[in-house]
């Protein structure tokens, strides 16, 4: 259940990269039901135009490569121009495959940083002028790959412990003008595509789900609410920070083991 009131985001803006599916889709509807007026952008127009329509209260859905600078930029643009300057940034686009270093070529490691790190870059940059300054409130999604490394995943690793940095390094350039950015690092999350290429069996799933703290996969409504919160003036004072969204996943394997003495 939602601790935030029904017109907690009234007046104002979001704009959520990535905002087609998934995470970041369920991000953008919740931000909508609190309110505000929401923009969501993918590559693929139709995707775009689905998600908006599934968002409803007026939402517009955006085709844009992240990867490209000037397409990005357009995307801001025209959704600052129908919607408003922009209070919310959220920037969640993102690849992934599952292959050793040894598997993947330049091009395949390349791709990946280009879409999650220099992609969350060219979203932030873009974004700066069209911003409701102060005030405004940027998001970039990163994952536990960022601290923890994974094998098999030596593009995200990489990528998202820069986006990591990167969110670090802006929340210091940008905060004397009034520009919080945080990001957000969701554990293994239920019914979406970044879990079904990590852990494409039920076997997979509870080999998964017995390390995890909580002992069971998160919801996309679970990461949207730490969304909303710190988009929301209870977070006014939260900078440069990560939230983990993990059920404790990045704490370590806390699977259940006999050590006797009656623990477990
Ligand atoms: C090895 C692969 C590969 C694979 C692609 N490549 N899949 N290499 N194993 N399984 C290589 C290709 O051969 C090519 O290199 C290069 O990657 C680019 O491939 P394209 O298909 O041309 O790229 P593109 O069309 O831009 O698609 C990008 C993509 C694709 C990342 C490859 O899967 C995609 O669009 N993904 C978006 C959706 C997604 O991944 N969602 C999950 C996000 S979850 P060569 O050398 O042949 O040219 C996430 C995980 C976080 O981010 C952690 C979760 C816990
Ligand atoms: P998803 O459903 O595949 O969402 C990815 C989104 O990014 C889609 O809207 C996709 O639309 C868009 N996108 C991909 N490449 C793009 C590009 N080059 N330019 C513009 N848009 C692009 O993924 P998800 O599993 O929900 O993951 C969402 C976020 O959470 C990602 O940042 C991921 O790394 C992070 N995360 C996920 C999990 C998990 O359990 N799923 C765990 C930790 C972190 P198009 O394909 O139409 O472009």
């Amino acid at each position: 259940m939602s601790a935030f009131k029904d017109n907690l985001l009234a007046g104002k803006t979001a704009f959520v990269a990535g905002g087609t599916s998934g995470i970041n889709l369920g991000i953008a509807k919740r931000y909508a039901e609190l309110g505000a007026k929401v923009a969501v952008a993918g590559r693929n127009a139709e995707k775009a135009a689905n998600a908006a329509a599934e968002i409803g209260r007026g939402a517009i859905g955006l085709s844009c490569d992240v990867r490209d600078y000037g397409q990005i930029r357009g995307a801001l643009e025209e959704a600052a121009g129908q919607l408003g300057p922009l209070d919310i940034v959220v920037s969640g686009a993102a690849g992934n495959f599952v292959a050793p270093a040894l598997g993947m070529s330049a091009n395949g490691f390349k791709t990946v940083v280009d879409i999650d790190l220099n992609g969350t870059f060219n979203v932030f940059r873009a974004c700066y002028d069209l911003l409701n300054r102060p005030g405004a409130s940027l998001i970039a999604i990163t994952a536990g790959q960022a601290v923890n490394p994974a094998m098999m995943q030596a593009h995200v690793c990489a990528a998202k412990a820069g986006i990591n940095q990167l969110i670090r390094v802006l929340a210091m350039e940008w905060g004397p003008a009034g520009v919080r950015v945080n990001g957000i690092s969701p554990g293994p999350i239920a019914g979406t595509e970044g879990m079904a290429r990590l852990s494409p069996t039920p076997e997979s799933d509870r080999a998964i789900t017995a390390r995890i703290p909580l002992r069971r996969f998160g919801e996309v409504g679970e990461v949207a609410e730490s969304a909303v919160f710190l988009v929301s003036s209870s977070a006014a004072y939260v900078s440069g920070t990560i939230l983990d969204c993990d059920g404790g996943s990045q704490l370590g394997d806390a699977r259940d083991r006999d050590i006797g003495g009656g623990m477990s």
